[in-house]
């Protein structure tokens, strides 16, 4: 079974429409535990720094801006299968092309203002995980 832990942020969109309790709802019926969980507003400066990975691409200055325009919810989830089955309940990054009962499916207004980030590996999980948390703060 590969990797217990993904790293999710419900994004400003999500925030500002009222859906972090419905959202938080469908990851625990899922079967992911929150292990740590915090609200913040990212600055812009950090927001880049988390989404590095995508500086060379043509949307990073969008993605940086949004992400650091509103407040988020950034936790730590549990799960076997963590970030593969995290994947599948969010959906596909394209709201218009995630299943339907999917978080962004229900949630998403665009593909920028697409609700949740979920990590993409076992890797990357524990780097975005340890850039929001301490080992002190997840249990
Ligand atoms: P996320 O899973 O947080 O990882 C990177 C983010 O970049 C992604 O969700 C989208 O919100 C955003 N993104 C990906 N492709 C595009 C695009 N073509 N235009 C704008 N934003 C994008």
């Amino acid at each position: 079974m590969s990797g217990t832990i993904t790293f999710t942020m419900i994004k400003p969109d999500a925030v500002e429409a009222n859906n972090i309790g419905p959202i938080l709802s469908m990851i625990n019926k899922a079967g992911f535990r929150i292990n740590a969980m915090k609200y913040l507003k990212l600055s812009r400066e950090d927001a880049g720094k988390f989404y590095a990975v995508h500086k060379e691409r043509p949307f990073y200055g969008e993605l940086v801006d949004y992400m650091s325009s509103g407040p988020i919810v950034a936790a730590v989830l549990s799960k076997e299968n963590a970030v593969a089955d995290f994947r599948k309940l969010i959906g596909a990054t394209d709201p218009t092309k995630a299943d339907e009962g999917t978080i962004r499916k229900l949630f998403a207004k665009s593909i920028a203002a697409n609700a949740v980030h979920g990590s993409d590996s076992d890797e990357n999980a524990a780097i975005e995980a340890s850039f929001f948390f301490s080992s002190l703060e997840r249990n």
